[in-house]
């Protein structure tokens, strides 16, 4: 594998469309999904296998499936540059996956702690797929023989499984075959996006993100419902996380001049919470707006859509 240069180098990525992409998404991995396509081959997929072991609504499955296809595109993820294609659309997925299920001991699934933190967040639908979810994703990625895997942390268990698989197979097999993929993380610089609730970071669950499909209304609401607080009693006080997240978020979307207005503001005890979220809506308005319409037109193209796919998959 030594003497294969940069730009043969295989990168593996997927995204489960489950639930909807947030800003979060878009500004985290995505953007150096994009980056890397420069300097490698990469593979992007929609990993709607995967979200089967959590979604049961084929519908609305298969909207989201397009409507991540279209994100990919919105994003500015060219088909020419990269092979984009939907996970069960290659049925060599879930076949190897069958393969490795039968060399993988039910004692170290079940040690997983997402599969153990998954059955107990939904412990009416503990399935077999939720189960076997690392055999699938390990050979998602092994299969293109990807050295490369651009995943955030809560992913790390998964990539030591389908490291295991790679040896464990070569050893069974007697031959040099699958090698070992790396998390590949984007150095010290990624900006955490924070969730509007007051905790933490934007996940999925509602309230606590925005989406990119999200409209002007429905954005203005959720921001101007934003947790806060009765505002600062001594100049110069360190800012509680909810606060400390609204003041992130500005420095994400808005202009520098935004951003130090209202840290002032702040710094003084002076701050009007409502005027600052009627700002950060109207920024995070102005970002998402053009990716929401480019996304929007381009899950309206299905006959494009369906064309990429078609040719992501053959490739
Ligand atoms: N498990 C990943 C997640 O939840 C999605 C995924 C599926 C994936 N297959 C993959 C990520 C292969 C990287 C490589 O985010």
């Amino acid at each position: 594998m030594n003497d294969v240069n940069e730009k043969q180098k295989v990168i593996f990525s997927a995204l489960k469309p489950t639930g909807d992409l947030t800003i979060g998404n878009y500004i985290g991995a995505l953007k150096n999904m994009i980056l890397m396509t420069e300097a490698y081959d990469c593979y992007y997929a929609v990993a709607d296998l995967h979200s089967l072991t959590v979604d049961n609504a084929p519908a609305d499955l298969r909207r989201r499936t397009y409507d991540f296809m279209a994100f990919f595109l919105a994003m500015g993820l060219d088909p020419d540059k990269c092979t984009i294609f939907v996970q069960s659309h290659v049925p060599a997925h879930a076949e190897l996956a069958w393969t490795l299920n039968c060399y993988t001991q039910f004692g170290e699934a079940k040690r997983m702690t997402q599969f153990k933190d998954k059955s107990l967040k939904a412990p009416e639908n503990v399935n077999v797929g939720l189960f076997a979810y690392p055999t699938l994703m390990a050979a998602d990625i092994i299969i293109h023989k990807a050295l490369k895997v651009p995943v955030g942390k809560d992913q790390e268990q998964n990539m030591e499984m389908a490291r295991k698989f790679a040896r464990r197979f070569n050893t069974i097999y007697g031959v040099e075959f699958f090698p070992e993929p790396q998390s590949y993380s984007f150095g010290g610089d990624a900006i955490k996006v924070p969730g509007l609730d007051g905790s933490g970071k934007m996940g999925k669950s509602e309230g606590n993100a925005i989406y990119l499909i999200d409209d002007a209304a429905t954005i203005r609401k959720k921001v101007m419902k934003a947790v806060t607080d009765s505002g600062p009693t001594q100049p110069n006080s360190e800012k509680p996380e909810a606060i400390a997240n609204l003041f992130t978020m500005l420095k994400i979307v808005s202009s520098a001049d935004t951003y130090d207005y209202f840290n002032e503001k702040y710094n003084a005890c002076e701050i009007r919470y409502g005027d600052l979220k009627k700002q950060l809506a109207e920024d995070i308005v102005n970002f998402t707006s053009p990716i929401r319409e480019r996304i929007l037109a381009y899950a309206a193209d299905t006959e494009y859509m369906d064309k990429v796919a078609r040719e992501g998959a053959e490739k």
